[in-house]
């Protein structure tokens, strides 16, 4: 562990998983900016050399490392330990695996109620907030005819996804028997469990490396065919590809964790917006001539979306989203996106 004195008595604390990934540092981030004391883990090494912005986000606030692997329990104790909040966000995502049902399927599952027996020895934990996915909403045969709207009752069909294969079939099947596990493990320990469903999801983020939907929301802007077809992909399975921003979904998790007793519960989808591949490359064609966007490339695929992934849940309880259009949604990643080296300046 690389530990920091702190005043933690005086603060509220969580432990956000996974920090060195994607969404977590964006987590801590904004965790730090308002108060908390903050634990993270990281699975490699909690050598802060080697995940610097961890370490530059010392300078915010008590921030304390950890080593843990969702492979070892028992591994998060030290982390969980003493937190008003535990975050779950670490997970397989790597589609690309050999065993997909062991490495990706069980490993999530085991992996979180590994998480989650940590949360119950530790005994201070007020809150678990789970980090699943619109890929365990929306991943289903396509709904025929125009004007869907799938809501937290909708859940992806894990039949459907294990006799065909689709793209991302594991990960979106792991989603859903993690929410279920998860779920029905803390109705039996007595754990306050939510669980947010993120869909794609866009924006800067501290993480200095990014192999995540970074990569696909740039894809037009970079030019890389693979991670346009992803795209492609998304609209022709779910109806739409539907985006949220980062700083959006961190505080979508931080309201509903600090949402009081029982006032927040079950599942929240978060998405600002649904659109279609017409729509971003247009969008992206106008605003960022110089990448030479292939306007054409989702020609032929409906130009609005079919299914819209709706936040009205959560929006309902009081949320508000901040980044609601393309422009705004797309206000930062691109600049960061430049800076990792993903776009040419
Ligand atoms: N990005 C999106 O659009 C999106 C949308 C919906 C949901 N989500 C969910 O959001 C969460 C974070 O995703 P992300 O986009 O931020 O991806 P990411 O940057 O790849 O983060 C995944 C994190 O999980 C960690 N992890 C993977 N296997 C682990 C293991 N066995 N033990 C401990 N840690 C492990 C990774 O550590 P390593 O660096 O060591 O691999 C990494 O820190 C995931 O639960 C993902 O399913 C993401």
């Amino acid at each position: 562990m690389t530990s920091v004195t702190s005043d933690r008595t005086t603060r509220k604390s969580a432990c956000v998983t996974g920090g060195d990934g994607y969404i977590a540092s964006a987590l801590v981030k904004m965790l730090l900016e308002k108060g908390y004391a903050v634990k993270t883990t990281v699975r490699k090494s909690d050598d802060l050399e080697k995940v610097p912005h961890l370490k530059d986000l010392q300078a915010l606030g008590p921030l304390d490392v950890f080593r843990a692997d969702l492979e070892d329990e028992g591994s998060f104790d030290d982390a969980v330990a003493g937190c008003d909040y535990a975050f779950l966000v670490a997970a397989p995502v790597n589609p690309n695996t050999e065993n997909p049902e062991k490495e990706v399927i069980e490993l999530a599952v085991n992996g979180t109620l590994n998480v989650m027996r940590s949360c119950v020895r530790a005994g201070t934990v007020k809150r678990v907030v789970l980090t699943s996915s619109a890929a365990a909403v929306s991943d289903r045969p396509l709904l025929e005819g125009d004007g869907h709207v799938l809501d937290e009752e909708s859940w992806s069909d894990v039949d459907f996804l294990r006799e065909n294969h689709t793209i991302g079939w594991a990960y979106a099947v792991s989603k859903v028997l993690v929410e279920k596990a998860a779920c029905a493990f803390a109705q039996e320990k007595g754990i306050s469990l939510v669980t947010v469903c993120p869909v794609v999801v866009v924006g800067a983020a501290p993480a200095t490396r990014v192999n995540t939907s970074v990569l696909d929301v740039l894809s037009l802007l970079s030019g890389d065919d693979e991670r346009i077809r992803i795209l492609e992909l998304i609209q022709r399975a779910s109806g739409s590809i539907a985006m949220v921003h980062v700083d959006d979904l961190c505080r979508a998790k931080i309201f509903v964790a600090e949402a009081e007793d029982e006032a927040a519960s079950g599942r929240y989808i978060c998405c600002s917006l649904n659109t279609t591949g017409v729509e971003l490359a247009r969008f992206l064609a106008a605003k960022y001539p110089q990448y030479n966007v292939k306007i054409d490339r989702f020609s032929g695929l409906p130009e609005k979306p079919r299914v819209r992934i709706s936040s009205a849940k959560l929006v309902g309880e009081g949320f508000e989203f901040r980044y609601k259009t393309l422009d705004e949604i797309y206000d930062n990643v691109v600049d960061y996106g430049r800076a990792l080296g993903i776009l040419k300046y």
